[in-house]
């Protein structure tokens, strides 16, 4: 950040491109364009992909509501579809069926940091001839089914690095893009519509200030530079919380992935057993000193989707789980006492 500020170029500079280029190499990538935010590599990603009034994107309730709003920026219609009950994400066969004439895209999201069906997902893609847009914002360094790590497939895929993600600029994001063509485009409109290669004040297009600035993308580096231990010590810290709460009855904990997928460690979530009153138990946690949340809601329940006609019953399973759901407190360097504080209060509260 230092060397940011002394060379005078706190934007579009030299450490943009330098983190552009260390986290593309760090996930096996041609290009990575970074953004203000995850929600804007998303919105540049439905943009690049031609997405707009009138098409209809399938995509899971059980996420992030940014995952949704990119759509609606452009006027298409988000089309939920119920998730897995295992792995959370978006079923491919609630998807396939869900695939109308207007249908142009799917938009998976590896919810928790569990990698999607990547590999159903391009089939089907390929079959109904729809575009792609992975939102992989909670799930930087996953592995999927194929041992390949999230976002480097070739589709377009986004990631953010928000303060509570596995890496963090503060604010911030990334579009992987899925040509040199699609790189083009979104490097223009994530800076008003000015293609690199345009003079100052010219613009082509339509465009936004969705830039990263050089004094992020220094942390960026330093980031992406710590990555892989970051990430060994999230992995770390859950297999302790596994360990301590396997024991108590009825508490789901999250899928496993089978070798050599790999889920990365964004948040640990536990599904409460069927009937246990949530805002009691994270009340008790509270008193002991546990800071615990319900998490995640079922976006499709928010008023601006409800508007579009989506209402409780249309997909039992994400409310199922998000009726149930609670995100535990979580980070890289958790220690086994405070896990097992964790796990004594949890198993007192659902107790009580
Ligand atoms: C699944 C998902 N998509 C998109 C986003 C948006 O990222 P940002 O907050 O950086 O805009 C998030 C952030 O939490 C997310 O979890």
């Amino acid at each position: 950040m230092v060397e940011v500020l002394r060379s005078g170029q706190l934007s579009l500079g030299p450490m943009l491109e330098r983190f552009e280029r260390e986290f593309a190499g760090w996930l096996g990538v041609d290009d990575a364009i970074a953004t203000s935010s995850g929600t804007a590599a998303l919105h540049l990603g439905v943009r690049a992909l031609g997405w707009g009034r009138g098409d209809e994107v399938i995509l899971t309730p059980f996420t992030f509501v940014a995952s949704a709003n990119c759509l609606l920026y452009e006027g298409v219609r988000p089309v939920f579809a119920d998730i897995d009950p295992e792995t959370l994400n978006l079923d491919p066969d609630t998807a396939a069926a869900a695939v109308s004439d207007r249908t142009v895209g799917l938009l998976p999201v590896d919810i928790f940091g569990y990698p999607s069906e990547m590999d159903r997902f391009e089939r089907l893609a390929a079959d109904r001839s729809l575009g792609l847009l992975e939102d992989s914002c909670q799930a930087l360094g996953a592995v999927d089914r194929q041992g390949r790590k999230v976002g480097s497939r070739g589709n377009p895929a986004t990631f953010g690095f928000y303060a509570n993600k596995q890496m963090t600029t503060g604010e911030g994001g990334m579009l992987i893009p899925a040509s040199a063509g699609m790189a083009a485009r979104v490097r223009s409109e994530r800076n008003q519509g000015r293609a690199v290669d345009m003079a100052w004040l010219d613009h082509d297009r339509l465009g936004f200030n969705y830039r990263l600035s050089d004094l992020a993308a220094a942390v960026g580096v330093a980031q992406v530079a710590r990555l892989d231990s970051i990430l060994a010590r999230r992995e770390r810290a859950a297999l302790q919380y596994r360990e301590l709460l396997g024991g108590i009855a009825g508490l789901g904990l999250p899928h496993e992935a089978e070798a050599p997928a790999r889920r990365s460690w964004f948040v640990y979530p536990v599904r409460l057993p069927v009937g246990a009153d949530r805002a009691a138990v994270i009340a008790a946690l509270g008193e002991a000193g546990v800071p615990a949340k319900a998490y995640l809601p079922a976006i499709h329940l928010f008023p601006h989707l409800r508007e579009l006609g989506y209402r409780e019953g249309q997909f039992p399973v994400a409310e199922d789980i998000a009726a149930r759901s609670m995100a535990l407190p979580f980070y890289g360097g958790m220690t086994e006492p405070e896990a097992e504080r964790v796990a004594t209060a949890l198993d007192t509260a659902l107790k009580g």
